[in-house]
């Protein structure tokens, strides 16, 4: 899952972590999507500890992470009981998606159980389940026993940390924060989010690294855009990640088209140098693109949606560190593999540079 070195998945460790989460506390831990900082689900007040150290607004509804069970990929799994305690009709076509994609990078949204606490839902009378692939995630919440809630371990319209690195950087001297290093994750963005409530049409709410056409060609279940039949409001009163400025860095980010790296500085008149540009690694370089009184400097990203994906957090992490004065990336091509990292990059582009606290998730 990982290339770098990073802690042995310590039993010790992770019994540690599962008597934090009994004990009302909070612990970060690793999935494959980005890094989540969890706390017991069935625990109002460790909830509300997640709020406040992300600075989120409480009307904004949280994940519920469930193990898989122990034998997800024998052929007649039932994940029924397991999901039972949280939600009510589960449809023929949730287990198609359960039992194609769980355990895996997406989210399901069903019609809640009443147990489930309105600190998860944001008052909804809808809860967001996954069942996250990362064997440490897995192991947590196998010992655990429970439902963790766990939104990406940032603050709130921050970029998602894709390391255990990014999340001690996130919250350090404001949380004291027990984190599970799993290395960084493989996919990158957060989960694909599909909303199964209605029980008519299957919504995409979130676009992620499994897409609609896959779904349908593994399962036979159409998945629509929200804009096919809603406006996005409409459909999407409370996810925190369809406000228009989410994932931000603090440097200015912008989108470029092909060739066109000069309309995107334009807005910038005053930049003369320290301009970093993203060029595809399939791309020769910028020389065409050049421009006499501006030193661009080149960072190449994958050409391959996935890999572009699984690194995109991290170059902007990594990119806002090194002071540039404007950052600069390519637009997504068309299609739906990109869709995910498109809506990322604009977000982060909406919400980006240093007055971003104005506009950003009011
Ligand atoms: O990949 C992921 O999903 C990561 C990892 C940690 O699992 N988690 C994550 O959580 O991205 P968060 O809180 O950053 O984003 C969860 C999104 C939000 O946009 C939230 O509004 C939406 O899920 N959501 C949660 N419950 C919902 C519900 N009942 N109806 C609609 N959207 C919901
Ligand atoms: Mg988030």
């Amino acid at each position: 899952m990982s290339t770098n070195n990073h802690q042995p998945h310590s039993s010790v460790l992770i019994n540690e972590a599962v008597q934090t989460l009994r004990d009302g506390g909070l612990v970060a831990f690793p999935t494959e999507t980005v890094y989540g900082l969890g706390g017991d689900a069935r625990n109002p007040e460790a909830i509300q500890k997640i709020f406040t150290a992300k600075g989120r607004p409480s009307n904004h509804p949280v994940i519920v992470h469930l193990a898989a069970p122990d034998k997800y990929d024998a052929p007649q799994v039932d994940w029924v009981p397991l999901l039972s305690p949280w939600v009510r009709d589960i449809s023929e076509d949730a287990l198609r998606l359960i039992n194609a994609f769980w355990p895996g990078p997406l989210t399901l949204v069903f019609k809640k159980d009443k147990s489930v606490a309105n600190e998860i839902t944001g008052g909804q009378d809808t809860v967001a389940i996954r069942a996250p692939a990362h064997p440490v995630a897995q192991e947590l919440l196998r010992k655990f026993k429970g439902g963790v809630v766990a939104p990406s371990a940032n603050r709130f319209g921050k970029v998602s940390p894709t390391s255990a690195a990014d999340v001690r950087h996130e919250f350090e001297g404001m949380l004291d924060l027990m984190i599970l290093d799993g290395g960084d994750c493989e996919v990158g963005i957060e989960s694909t989010i599909v909303d199964l409530s209605s029980g008519d049409r299957t919504i995409l709410l979130r676009p992620g690294a499994i897409t609609p056409s896959e779904i349908f060609s593994k399962t036979g279940v159409k998945v629509y855009q929200v804009g096919e039949e809603h406006k996005a409001d409409e459909v999407l009163p409370r996810v925190s990640g369809s406000l228009k400025a989410h994932y931000a860095p603090t440097t200015p980010l912008r989108l470029y088209a092909p060739g066109r790296i000069l309309d995107a500085l334009s807005e910038f008149p005053d930049i003369k140098s320290r301009v970093a540009v993203a060029v595809w690694d399939s791309d020769s370089s910028l020389s065409e693109d050049g421009h006499p009184s501006v030193h661009f400097e080149e960072v190449t990203v994958p050409s391959d949606s996935s890999a572009f994906a699984s690194r995109l957090y991290r170059s902007l992490r990594d990119l806002d560190q090194q002071g540039w004065d404007l950052i600069l990336f390519p637009e997504p091509p068309s299609g739906e593999e990109w869709d995910g990292v498109r809506d990322r990059l604009q977000r982060a582009c909406f919400g980006s540079g240093p007055s971003s606290i104005s506009h950003s998730n009011s």
